[in-house]
């Protein structure tokens, strides 16, 4: 199956600035690619220079009287920043596929819009989905730390063993679109794949993956389990310790979703007790301060957040908010406009 050319095609897009400057105030409330930066200047902006998550308050008051408010994801914007921005705040983009971070029932209330970027991503994030499943399956940071250490003492038949990927059944938990984009790899890394999703997907959707109308029998054939379903309060703490247990043996775990899916104290133990063989994790439990266990255990590959961190991906996702605005600003309802 060909990879799709709308997200490459569009990426490309330098994003020239519009002609004609609209008048608007926008806080930024994280620096954004330069390109990003450079096309948002047709508005007057205010930025948070510390480029830090801010709490709600200081969020508030940052972006009073402010048109539009441009974020990402891990800054929370609760009830309580739509109730004090009420009547000047028009419009929010966050520069991320994930918007559990907003509460939307709040925004509407307050009428306000809400942009997402959502499919400009998928690409990069299954890029990162798969290394970090090469990484715990074939201990690629021990072997790093090894060479580094000065230890090395040359090759052994019994060196940092991991486990092949060929032939084993991978099983995707939210087959969207950077599901689609982890199946259509894994295809041709020759796993045999199977998915949960609330409903099955048609042939051509599917990848040829086998359709699980349950999570849990879906768990039952991961070999490696990729957690991809958008963070949600109904998945908070999902992956627990009786969901583990029905994970086959020496299973891998790969977490690109929201770290709050993954009961914290169930993965440690079954890392610590090696009830399964290793997991790769993007994302995490109170981003930036994990769980500190993870750090003694040599087998988790660990990533800062950073599925969708490539130059492209990323101003894609912030022209794809710029370009929400403008359609708002001349009354059309952008593909990617949530409320
Ligand atoms: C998202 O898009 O939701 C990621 O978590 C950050 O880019």
């Amino acid at each position: 199956m060909p990879f799709p050319m709308k997200e490459t095609a569009q990426m490309r897009d330098v994003g020239e600035p519009e002609s004609r400057p609209p008048n608007l105030k926008v806080f930024v409330s994280r620096r954004l690619p330069e390109a990003v930066e450079r096309r948002a200047e047709r508005y007057e902006l205010i930025m948070n220079k510390e480029d830090v998550v801010l709490s709600p308050m200081e969020l508030a008051e940052a972006a009073l009287n402010c048109d539009y408010i441009v974020t990402s994801a891990m800054q929370p914007i609760p009830r309580s920043v739509f109730e004090r921005l009420k009547g000047t705040l028009k419009a929010i983009g966050t520069l991320s596929v994930g918007y559990n971070h907003i509460d939307l029932e709040a925004a509407r209330e307050c009428g306000v819009a809400v942009f997402y970027s959502p499919g400009v991503l998928s690409e990069a994030c299954a890029d990162l989905a798969v290394m970090l499943m090469l990484n715990a399956a074939r201990r690629a940071h021990e072997a790093d730390a090894l060479m580094r250490s000065g230890k090395w003492t040359g090759f052994a038949p019994t060196q940092l063993l991991g486990i092949s990927l060929t032939g084993r059944r991978a099983g995707i938990l939210g087959m969207g679109r950077i599901g689609q984009a982890v199946a259509r790899r894994l295809a041709a890394f020759g796993m045999k794949l199977h998915y949960h999703n609330r409903r099955a997907l048609s042939p051509d959707e599917s990848i040829g993956a086998t359709y699980h109308p349950t999570a849990e029998a879906l768990l039952e054939v991961s070999d490696v389990l990729f957690l991809l379903a958008p963070g949600s309060a109904e998945l908070v703490k999902f992956l627990d310790r009786r969901r583990i247990s029905l994970l086959p043996a020496d299973s891998v775990i790969v977490n690109i979703s929201r770290g709050e899916t993954i009961d914290d104290d169930a993965l440690i133990e079954a890392l610590q007790s090696n009830r399964i063989f290793a997991a790769g994790l993007d994302v995490f439990t109170d981003e930036p301060n994990f769980d500190p266990r993870y750090k003694a255990l040599h087998n988790v590959f660990l990533t800062p957040h950073i599925a969708s961190a490539t130059v492209d991906t990323r101003n894609a996702m912030g022209f794809l908010v710029l370009d929400g605005f403008l359609a708002f600003e001349q009354g059309r309802k952008a593909d990617n406009q949530l409320c």
